[in-house]
């Protein structure tokens, strides 16, 4: 792929690049929603993801150009002018303005062109790993003074304020962040965080597409924000609680009916247990309980379907039918939702015949190509 990139480059823009980057995308293993609730996650980077190979130019314009966006050709614009257009651009663009609030103007222009293997709304953070990868190829391009965790802080800024979504920090930080044979059990609310690292010689990480793309997803995450929202004003005026996430699932119970509403009393018990969950599931990792870690994975799908609703009846096949597959260790959505992806945890040697049974039964109810990615847990971003 990097020289792949080199050679996009090089067509399109002539020349050698003076830098080529990587950012991976994420799958989260448990922690959903949870991120913009003062929770914990517990993602990893994943070895599909994005790379983008840039120059500086002698003038303040930027060039810019995607292989997945062939069709749209090279886009110009303007290092003083970045407005949003509706655009893939739309994300790099928010990453530079997002610098130049934090702090860190260009000095001059660059071409850029990328690729990347992720596919587009299924819940694998392509987003987030095209706005670190902008980040980490503005730092290396132009010397920036930034470290590796502000990269994904400025990316979820970009996301925040210029495109729209008010995602909470998980994919940025796990585009980041990740490390090998590793996830990150990530506090969102103090920015803490540790690797655990993964049992990879005994279990397989498998993602599973739906196919179905999560296209209303980002007016329904915001909707789900304020629920939450509502949630912790009406239980905040009964217990003191910064976050829905800082409420232990025994506090909620005593204080629950303080939430009048019965839609965000749901949400929030979704939170709340989650929340807890991610805690457990790491406790039973570190502890080398891989059969626990599964179970709460099961849970996690159940909640965020029932109680959180934004799972689909093609995540919820997905995740029913792998939960019974011999050596299955647990299956839920991963993501934001409503459509993308499951992540399974499957015995390594029974991820051949389980990639193959989930396949099958899936096409013979949906007439859907399931596509399956057997991914192996990554470093974050970085130059290579
Ligand atoms: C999206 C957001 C994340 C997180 C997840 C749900 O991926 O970008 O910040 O909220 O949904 O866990």
């Amino acid at each position: 792929m990097k020289n792949r990139c080199k050679d996009i480059f090089n067509n399109i823009f002539g020349g050698e690049p003076q830098v080529v980057c990587f950012a991976p995308g994420r799958v989260n293993l448990i922690g959903e929603h949870t991120d913009y609730n003062g929770g914990c996650v517990f993602p990893c980077a994943i070895d599909l993801g994005a790379y983008c190979a840039a120059k500086k130019r002698s003038d303040g314009m930027l060039r810019f150009y995607s292989e997945n966006f062939s069709g749209d050709g090279v886009i110009t614009a303007s290092i003083d002018e970045l407005s949003q257009t509706g655009s893939w651009t739309d994300y790099p663009k928010g990453v530079i303005r997002a610098f130049r609030s934090f702090g860190h103007a260009l000095p001059c222009g660059a071409d850029l062109a990328f690729i990347g293997d992720l596919p587009d709304g299924a819940g694998l953070s392509s987003s987030a790993a095209l706005e670190v990868l902008t980040g980490t190829v503005l730092r290396e391009l132009f010397s920036i003074p930034v470290t590796r965790q502000e990269t994904a802080v400025i990316g979820q800024f970009a996301e925040n304020r210029f495109i729209g979504v008010r995602c909470g920090i998980m994919d940025q930080f796990a585009s980041a962040m990740g490390k090998k044979d590793n996830a990150i059990l990530l506090d969102t609310d103090a920015l803490e965080f540790k690797y655990a690292p993964l049992p990879t010689d005994k279990a397989e990480i498998i993602i599973v597409n739906s196919g179905v793309k999560h296209s209303l997803a980002s007016s329904a995450y915001n909707d789900r924000r304020r629920e939450c929202e509502q949630a912790l004003a009406d239980i905040g005026s009964a217990v003191k609680c910064p976050s829905l996430c800082s409420l232990t699932p025994e506090l909620f119970e005593k204080h629950k009916s303080s939430i009048s509403d019965k839609i965000c009393k749901k949400r929030a018990r979704h939170a709340v247990y989650e929340n807890a969950r991610v805690h457990a599931a790491y406790d039973a990792l570190v502890g080398g309980d891989i059969e626990r870690f599964g179970k709460l994975m099961n849970e996690s799908h159940r909640s965020l379907s029932l109680d959180y609703e934004v799972s689909c009846s093609e995540l919820d096949f997905l995740a029913k039918v792998a939960q019974v597959i011999e050596g299955v260790y647990g299956a839920r959505m991963t993501g934001g939702g409503f459509g993308g992806c499951t992540v399974n945890l499957v015995r390594k040697d029974r991820a051949d015949s389980f990639t193959d049974t989930i396949t099958t039964v899936y096409k013979s109810q949906y007439g859907i190509d399931a596509a399956v990615y057997r991914i192996t847990p990554e470093d974050g971003a970085h130059k290579i």
